[in-house]
């Protein structure tokens, strides 16, 4: 689940010592000759519950080693992943503690134990592994020197509560639909103008809730 840690831009800023991400298995802080970290629900019901004891342990053993870190637990339970959120995350320092439960859910009092609760989207995984790998690469593409080009990062979806304009790159002409003629001209004011207008228009047409401004920027 992790692998993508060594991979791209994720890979070189790790390598390059820009970021450091550290992935503990919670399995040597499980209870008994089989390292059991889930149980069956109280009160019955299907599916297995994550228990608390190895999740405090395991919070602990990594909090010894890395004191301040922001415990975040990875739940479809949780305030709904965005872009400013995800600027919100970066600027926190000396880091983040993502917890990722595999399993039905979590002990209710596992709730005790962290700072927030993150969900990526409306949709249910088996486990929380995938979604902080979501929050991991989000997040370490806005660290300073991570991206090749930051100036991207003002332009990009997102940025201003809007989608991108279209971009176009060679060839001029591709199966019949042509380059918009004013990214041709040069005219860079007219080109700015162009761009914030169709941002504008394809927000209204495909996000129109990011119109509504449920949140200043
Ligand atoms: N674990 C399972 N589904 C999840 C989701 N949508 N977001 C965060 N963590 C999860």
């Amino acid at each position: 689940m992790f692998t993508a840690l060594d991979a791209g831009l994720l890979g070189r800023a790790r390598k390059q010592g820009l970021i450091e991400i550290h992935p503990h298995d919670l399995r040597p802080h499980g209870l008994g000759n089989h390292r059991q970290v889930d149980d069956t629900p109280y009160g019955g019901g299907s599916g297995m519950v994550m228990r608390p004891e190895p999740i405090a342990a395991a919070l602990e053993a990594v909090t010894a080693a890395a004191p301040g870190l922001t415990r975040i637990l990875m739940t479809p339970q949780g305030e709904l992943l965005d872009q400013a959120t995800v600027r919100e995350l970066a600027t926190l320092r000396p880091g983040l503690l993502l917890i990722a439960g595999r399993y039905e859910g979590f002990d209710e009092r596992v709730r005790a134990m962290v700072d927030r609760e993150l969900s990526i989207g409306d949709y249910v995984l088996s486990g929380g592994e995938l979604a902080a790998m979501v929050v991991i690469e989000a997040v370490a593409r806005l660290v300073p020197g991570v991206l090749g080009n930051p100036e991207s990062l003002a332009e990009e979806s997102f940025a201003a509560n809007t989608l991108e304009y279209p971009q176009y790159t060679r060839p001029e002409e591709f199966q019949g639909m042509r380059v918009p003629e004013i990214l041709l001209s040069g005219d860079h004011g007219k080109i700015k103008r162009w761009r914030e207008t169709e941002s504008r228009k394809r927000t209204a047409r495909r996000r129109p809730d990011l119109t509504a401004d449920r949140r200043p920027t």
